[in-house]
Formats: structure tokens, sequence, C-alpha cells
């Protein structure tokens, strides 16, 4: 496979002279002139409208992507993620998170997995048993389940979520809660990361008598005396895990049907990644457009903006998923790239974000690529979507406004349209977004799936702690 550096291909080089032609283009004058441009640029497929048109890309620009794309190696890359080979070099492992929610295709380990998930959710949830799940874990063993349960628990069963090492995280958890009725469920691959074992023996601490534990180190759980241990396989790394049983606080919140529909929506996604030509395919097109806005126009964060309050965690759990994979400085021969790799992702949820950082979208000095979610929640929150997206593309250019009542506009944004927050539609978002993660990886010659740029902070963090500073 191909492990060069991408500026060696000949698309990279005809993508650089191809921006020069963009720096005089306005978004505004390529709509005028292209009626159907929204048409032309937009997908409908995966159960989701993507609509790039408002991107500062055209025809030839998506076909020069597509030769990158192919250059890179992606067909042959995509085959060995989606096979379940190794793809992460430096610790030999596949990252088969796609296995998580093949359904029929699964293999047996996975399916057994998913139907304990299931039994265990529906015993929760009809048991009289315990009154409050509290879910301790940290990064991956945190993130999705917590934006599951909070874009779409049903309240049938009181979840919450502890992840600081702070003792006040633990603290708010807890409130209101009895030893006696509340199952604690202890998340961690590992089994070893210092915020989830200090938060798990804080908890024992308390008075907890009942605990559950996800982990690949199904000795040390059960040492550790949880009465059901769940596992957790190499092969999926923290951060593609909200699939696997590290889902199971959200399977309470949401009931194991509405469970199998989040699956189901990513594994629609997963085949149209494998199945779709470069050019028609959602997530291809997401990573290429934003390696275009990264590399050649020299944007350096961007920004996703869910209109919809149920998903307002989302621009967290994309932090870790876009930061934590792709936030890297060496290729995978071990040679310090000489080009920019993952922007930094932040966001908020719209419309709670207009009233916040907007201005600096709309009149700041730099063009911060934009993804709206629009799930037709409601048609005030639709509107303001839409608005956004075009106040960002067309500006205004009225002669009779002052300076600083003008705005320049060109500053690209995609729009994703999604009907309702319902568990399909976010495990598509999801599945859209790992995929996104692993193409750029692919493109930027990097492993998206280690994350070593973690540890050196642990370990002055327990050296510290040892010499009681
Ligand atoms: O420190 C980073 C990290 O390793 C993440 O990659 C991971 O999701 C998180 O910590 C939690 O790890 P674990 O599940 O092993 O506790």
């Amino acid at each position: 496979m191909n492990t060069t550096s991408p500026t060696e291909c000949k698309a990279w080089a005809q993508l650089a002279h191809h921006a020069e032609s963009w720096r005089t283009v306005h978004l505004a004058d390529l709509f005028a002139n292209d009626p159907a441009r929204a048409q032309k640029f937009s997908v409908a497929a995966a159960g989701l409208r993507y609509d790039f048109s408002r991107q500062r890309a055209g025809a030839m620009t998506l076909r020069l992507l597509a030769h990158l794309a192919e250059q890179r190696g992606l067909p042959e890359w995509r085959s060995a993620l989606l096979k379940g080979e190794v793809v992460n070099d430096t610790e030999h492992r596949p990252a088969w998170h796609t296995a998580l929610r093949a359904g029929a295709f699964a293999p047996p380990e996975v399916s057994e997995t998913l139907g304990r998930v299931k039994r265990l959710a529906e015993e929760l949830r009809s048991g009289k048993r315990f009154k409050r799940i509290v879910n301790l874990g940290t990064g991956g063993s945190d993130l999705g389940p917590r934006l599951l349960a909070d874009a779409l628990g049903d309240g049938t069963l009181e979840v919450r979520f502890a992840a600081n090492v702070d003792p006040a995280d633990l603290a708010r958890a807890l409130e209101g809660a009895e030893p006696d009725s509340t199952l604690f469920i202890v998340v961690s691959k590992t089994f070893t990361t210092q915020e989830t074992m200090a938060n798990a023996a804080a908890a024992k601490a308390w008075g907890a008598r009942h605990f559950y534990a996800v982990s690949s180190n199904v000795e040390a759980a059960r040492r550790f005396g949880a009465a059901e241990v769940l596992p957790m396989w190499d092969w999926v790394g923290g951060r593609f895990s909200v699939w696997s049983a590290v889902g199971l606080a959200a399977a309470c919140a949401l009931g194991p049907e509405r469970f199998q529909a989040l699956l189901d929506g990513a594994f629609e996604v997963d085949r149209h990644f494998a199945e779709a030509p470069a050019e028609r395919n959602i997530p291809v097109l997401m990573a290429l457009l934003g390696v275009w806005n990264t590399n050649f126009l020299q944007c350096a964060t961007q920004v996703v903006l869910p209109y919809s309050n149920a998903l307002r965690l989302l621009p967290a759990y994309l932090q870790q998923l876009e930061m934590e994979s792709n936030g890297k400085r060496v290729d995978r021969a071990g040679r310090e790239v000489g080009y920019a790799t993952a922007p930094v992702l932040w966001g908020s949820e719209g419309t709670v974000s207009q009233h916040s950082f907007h201005q600096l979208l709309h009149q700041g000095t730099q063009a911060v690529p934009a993804d709206f979610f629009d799930f037709g929640l409601d048609e005030k929150l639709s509107a303001n979507c839409i608005a956004q997206a075009d106040a960002l593309a067309f500006g205004t250019s009225d002669p009779a406004l002052p300076p600083h009542r003008q705005y320049p506009g060109n500053r690209p944004s995609s729009l994703f349209r999604f009907e309702g927050v319902t568990p399909a539609n976010v495990g598509r978002l999801i599945a859209l977004y790992e995929h996104k993660v692993f193409v750029q990886g692919v493109i930027w010659n990097i492993n998206s799936f280690d994350q070593w740029g973690v540890e050196l902070g642990k370990q002055l963090a327990s050296r510290i702690l040892s010499k009681g500073q």
C-alpha cells in the first residue's frame, strides 16, 4: 500500500496549482452563474443529503481530489480497513470498528457481546433494582455513550457519567443517589487509566456495591469486583468503540431496539463508503474537501454546528475522533510531514453559537470551514441553520453600508440534512466522520489509530504524584 508522501503525488502538485485559480473566485458568483450548483454539488445517499455547494471547489477540484485519493491508494486502504487487516501499524492491529455494526456479517464474539449488551440493558430498564446507572470512563470510554444518552435517552433509567479525576465530577453524578440502587459501569479498555481507576475507587469509598465493567483487561476488571465483565477487543480503538459494549450505558438510556437502530444507521454508511465512487461518496468527499481546505486553502481550524440541542455534545465527541486520530506530525514511515494534518475542530449547538462566536465566522480575519447539521426539527431552527450557511457563503457587498457592516462572504461550509435526531441518523453521522478521519489519514500518510501523544503527560503526572509535589 502507498506510504509515500502525498506531496509526491501528481495530483497534489496539480491541486496546488489549481488552488491559485480559486484566489479570485467568489461563491456568490458561482451560484449566480450556475443556478444548478446546489443540485450538482449535493449527494443524497445513506439516509441523508450532503450539500457541499458552498465549498470553494468546483468540478475540476473534485476530479483532482479524486485522483489524489486514487494515487494515495484509497481503494486498497479502504478494503484493508473493512476486512479487518492491520492498518494500525505502530500497534500492529486492525481497526475493525465496522465489524461491530455488521449485523449478520459480524464475527461471533461481536454478536454474542451485542446480545449480552441488549439483554443487560433490557433487564436494567425493566427491573426495579437500580434507579441510577453511573458510567465511569474517560475519552472514548465516556464521550460516545455520554453523547448518545444525552441526545437519545428516553428517561426510562437515569444514566449519569463521570470522566474527570476532579472529584467534583463524580460527586455531581452521585447527587441524590443511594449505593444500593446505583449500578456503576466501569469502562476502560486498559483498566489502568488513572481518572477511571480513581473514580472507581472513590465510588467504592462512597459505599458502591454494584459494578459492571467493560474492558479488554478482563482479569483486572474481575479482580476489581465487577459482577459482569463485558469484553473489548484490541482491534477496536477507544474513540471508535461506542458500537461495542462500551455503549452499554447508552443502550440502557436508549433501549436495545434503538441501540440496534444506531448500529443499523452506521452499517448503512459503511456500505455506502465501501461501494460509492469517490465523487459521490459522502465520507470520501468530506475528507477530500477537508484536505482541500486545510492544505490548499490554508484553513487551520474547522467548526461543527449541529442545529439541535439534543446533539450539543457532538463537538466534544468529534474533537476526540478527529484530533486524537489525525493530530500527528510524523508519517507512517516515521518522517516529519511537511504539510498540515488535522485542523483544530471546535463547535457548539446552533442557534446558541450564533450569539457567541459566529461574529468571528462572519467577519473575523480567518475563514473557518463549517459543517452545518440540519435535522428538520423546527422551522426556526432550520431557517437559522441555512441562513448562517448562506451568510457565510454570500456575505453582502452593499456599498451603502459602512465597512464594519460588510460581510465578505466566500467562507466555505457544508450542509448535512437529516430527518430528525433519531438513533439511525446519529449512527450515520458518527460513521461518516469515522470514515472521513480514516480517509484523511490515508491522504496524509499518517496512522489514524494510535495516540502516543497522550502518553508523556500521563507519565509525568505519575512521576509528579509519586514525588508528592
Ligand atoms: O489517554 C487517551 C486514551 O487512551 C484514549 O485514547 C482513550 O479513549 C481513553 O484514554 C480511555 O482509555 P481506556 O478506555 O483504556 O480507559
